[in-house]
């Protein structure tokens, strides 16, 4: 479906789904975003904004009813909606089934058990105290980590339990799942495309390296510094993954590379993700276009990589809340190859994602370089 005329409704209006209508304009496709304030990043770029909580059974239904296609920014969305939606004729993408499984982390790492999908040990639990229960009977030892299985996002979901006084001060009440803890050389991800045609594509492996206090992506190196091997093993295991999910539109498949070489995936995400957002400015087709391409059924769009590209967040500096105010972007505009991207929040927060800068350059070290001198120099306050 090439078309300028119909509606395709996103449920979530944040940053992704800003840059998802961003990508969408330059062919004059019609977006409608729904979420709960207009003050969001995507309510001023799309075509129509409908106000209302996409958890609301009610709410979607009613949102979806007038639309030719829905997909979606964020996977925490009412899905029984999506299928009753679903099963009166409008397109869902990712299909509801699938969006059902992953953003139940517990669900998740069943249907990788399922699917023989490598991912590290697990066991289900319905609360804390089960828990407990578990390491005391010595069926669970310490360390490991703890994920909530529906509440968590960028690492506020998940708790790693190293001592006995873990076990009474940072476990997660509520049902959860326990992993192993895995030894980590490198994180990477790799997203993948499909479309109903049933083409397949993948973009390069990506490195992230997390920010040790707030659990968010700190600074993503594209391409990963891994192995040849390594990376065509990491996207063949994501084309499988998306193919098990049946899943159109993109699957973002974060990964494990353990010292011993072992891929193992650590959790999906069906929808654009904060691994690819250098593929705006550093891939011949960006995630956002590709999501796009994959969910009307177009051709999907080449993914390689033009220039080597870090990416790094730009999140509100630690201590100042209210009115942002950013510092230092003339700075870094300055230097070559330096793409901001502010999303428009309009109140800054310690750690709250309020953009992100792709650096490019002839060499990853040179990237590597610059992205650390706009981190230093990029700042996020409030004044
Ligand atoms: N089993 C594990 N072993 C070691 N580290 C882990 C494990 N699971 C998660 N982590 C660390 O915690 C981070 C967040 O976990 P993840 O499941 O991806 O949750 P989120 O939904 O918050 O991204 C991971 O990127 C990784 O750094
Ligand atoms: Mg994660």
């Amino acid at each position: 479906m090439f078309s300028t005329t119909k509606k395709i409704g996103i449920l979530g209006g944040g940053q992704l789904g800003k840059m998802l209508c961003l990508a969408a304009a330059n062919w004059d496709f019609k977006t409608c975003i729904l979420d709960t304030s207009a003050d969001v990043p995507a309510a001023k770029v799309c075509h129509e904004f409908s106000k209302g909580n996409f958890n609301d059974y009610q709410t979607v239904l009613d949102f979806g009813r007038d639309k030719d296609l829905i997909t979606i920014e964020i996977e925490h969305v009412n899905t029984e909606a999506l299928e009753a939606l679903e099963a009166s004729g409008v397109e869902i993408h990712p299909a509801p089934r699938a969006l059902k499984i992953i953003k139940d982390k517990g669900l998740q790492k069943q249907f990788y058990a399922e699917n023989d999908i490598p991912t590290a040990h697990f066991e289900l639990f319905d609360d804390a105290d089960a828990v407990r229960d578990a390491v005391a009977s010595g069926r669970w030892s310490l360390p490991f980590v703890q994920k909530s299985r529906t509440a968590g996002y960028d690492g506020k979901g998940v708790s790693i339990i190293r001592t006995k006084s873990d076990l009474d001060a940072k476990l997660l009440p509520g049902p959860c799942l326990l992993e192993i803890l895995t030894p980590i050389q490198t994180e990477i991800a790799v997203i993948a495309a499909r479309n109903k045609q049933d083409e397949v594509v993948t973009y390069p492996a990506v490195e992230m390296d997390f920010h040790p206090e707030a659990n968010l992506v700190e600074m993503l190196v594209c391409p990963a510094r891994i192995s040849p091997l390594v990376a065509a093993q990491a996207e063949a295991l994501a084309e499988r993954v998306i193919r098990a999910f049946d899943v159109c539109g993109l699957l973002a498949v974060e990964m494990f590379l353990t010292p011993d070489q072992q891929i193992l995936v650590n959790e999906v995400a069906p929808r654009p993700h904060n691994s690819g957002h250098h593929t705006i400015d550093s891939a011949i087709t960006s995630q956002f276009e590709q999501h796009l391409r994959a969910i009307c059924g177009l051709p999907l769009g080449a993914t390689r990589q033009i220039q080597p590209a870090v990416m790094v967040n730009v999140l509100g500096e630690d201590g100042f809340s209210g009115p942002v105010h950013y510092e230092g972007a003339d700075e870094c505009l300055a230097m070559e190859g330096v793409h901001i991207h502010l999303y428009g929040k309009t109140e800054t927060r310690p750690f709250r994602k309020m953009g992100h800068v792709t650096i490019t350059d002839d060499t990853l070290e040179g990237a590597i370089v610059k992205a650390q001198k706009v981190r230093s120099t990029l700042r996020v306050i409030s004044v």
